[in-house]
């Protein structure tokens, strides 16, 4: 049997982690300013977390949710702490397209209405609603386009208020901070309009913080820097730190919930909570939330004075850093000659760094070092190619 043929890989197999490093077979050790695409939040192989989830294994490894499960209940009243979300219902999942089609499902359910209204350049997953929500036709098969969507700018007010007027839509969905996109950021009056116009029309407001939320931008959820409230929110990534783990919140009173009316085998089952629990208890214990907002600002001075990038984006340690040219040439210097892992985006010209939130300035320091020496390798490469094509 061979797998399916769906990934570009880079030629190279990390076997082990630890904290911000990742490391292969020869043990040669990597930087990973990527935390496998924002999932690793506390850090390759945290101890607590690693000792919490031995314990249960040898406790009970899973259930179905037929049973009273205390660990659910548990992670309910952490997470309403921890995020401020009290006043919030959880439903737990298993991945972010999952979570992002349980949100509009709800929102669904709530108005009856089937239209949603979304982002340009926002991405909410692959799986049937999420995908007919994100903006990019390729990743979408006719199955998929069940219902209209329509893309708005990021902060355009006017057409936003606009669409809305009509009354005919499910929901808004947003992510405050793209990921996929590119990093863009949504202004906080456009996610108060948002709130304002999803109330006036009865219109669900989602936020989607699979990659923005568990406190990758400085606070527990990204939307927390605009002082808004919506009514769903969904959780997937950093959430689990690795561990497969997705969930929405749902504002009480969104809703008259029936039972059956959501549901799932694997969604909350006792290893995902564990998992979550000791990723709470770690943001709480290593102060992640003020250590992700100072390491970014970090991270952002250390990009605005490099010449070579012409935007620095991003919030907390969701970071972007534009260039004028494509940066897959430069992520591959990066990897192979600086050890250093990066992400990109669907914008050619970013680097997008999404690194564990407990990173220490030492980190910082080598990150920029290595980032630093691979500009000059990139430019060294390109005054070569160009030596070579005159002396043709
Ligand atoms: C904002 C956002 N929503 C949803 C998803 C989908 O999550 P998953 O890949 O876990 O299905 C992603 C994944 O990148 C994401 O960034």
């Amino acid at each position: 049997m061979n797998l399916l043929d769906v990934y570009t890989l880079f030629d190279l197999e990390p076997i082990r982690g630890k904290g911000c490093h990742v490391y292969t077979a020869d043990d040669t050790k990597y930087l990973d300013f990527y935390g496998g695409h924002a999932v690793i939040s506390i850090g390759h192989s945290h101890p607590v977390f690693i000792e919490n989830l031995k314990q249960q294994m040898q406790k009970m490894i899973f259930y179905s949710n037929s049973v009273q499960n205390s660990l659910q209940e548990r992670l309910a009243t952490n997470l309403g702490e921890m995020s401020g979300c009290e006043d919030y219902d959880l439903f737990l999942c298993n991945s972010g397209a999952e979570a992002v089609e349980n949100a509009l499902k709800i929102a669904s359910f709530a108005n009856g209405r089937t239209k949603i209204l979304a982002i340009k350049n926002g991405f909410h997953g692959r799986t049937s609603a999420a995908v007919n929500s994100t903006w990019n036709e390729k990743i979408k098969a006719n199955i998929n386009r069940g219902f209209e969507t329509v893309f708005v700018e990021m902060n355009d007010h006017k057409s936003l208020q606009e669409h809305l007027k009509s009354k005919t839509f499910a929901a808004v969905i947003v992510e405050p901070v793209q990921g996929v996109g590119g990093l863009d950021k949504s202004d906080s009056l456009f996610l108060q309009n948002i709130e304002k116009s999803c109330a006036k029309t009865d219109t669900i407001f989602i936020s989607d913080e699979v990659q923005s939320g568990f406190g990758r931008t400085g606070k527990f959820f990204a939307f927390q820097h605009a002082e808004v409230s919506p009514q769903v929110i969904t959780m997937a990534k950093g959430m689990g730190n690795g561990f497969p783990v997705g969930g929405i919140l749902i504002k009480r009173n969104t809703l008259d919930i029936t039972k059956g009316m959501l549901g799932t085998t694997f969604g909350g089952n006792h290893l995902a909570c564990t998992a979550v629990l000791s990723v709470l208890e770690v943001m709480k214990s290593e102060n992640l939330l003020d250590n992700a907002t100072e390491l970014g600002a970090m991270m952002r001075e250390g990009l605005s004075i490099l010449t070579e990038v012409k935007k620095v984006k991003g919030q907390g340690l969701m970071v972007g850093a534009e260039f004028d040219f494509p940066v897959k040439r430069l992520r591959e210097i990066l990897l192979y000659d600086q050890q250093l892992f990066t992400g990109n985006a669907s914008n050619p010209n970013v680097l997008r760094l999404l690194p564990p939130l407990n990173i220490s300035e030492a980190n910082v320091a080598d990150f920029f070092g290595k980032l630093t020496r691979g500009l000059e390798l990139l430019k060294a490469e390109i005054n070569e190619t160009k030596r070579q094509a005159v002396s043709v």
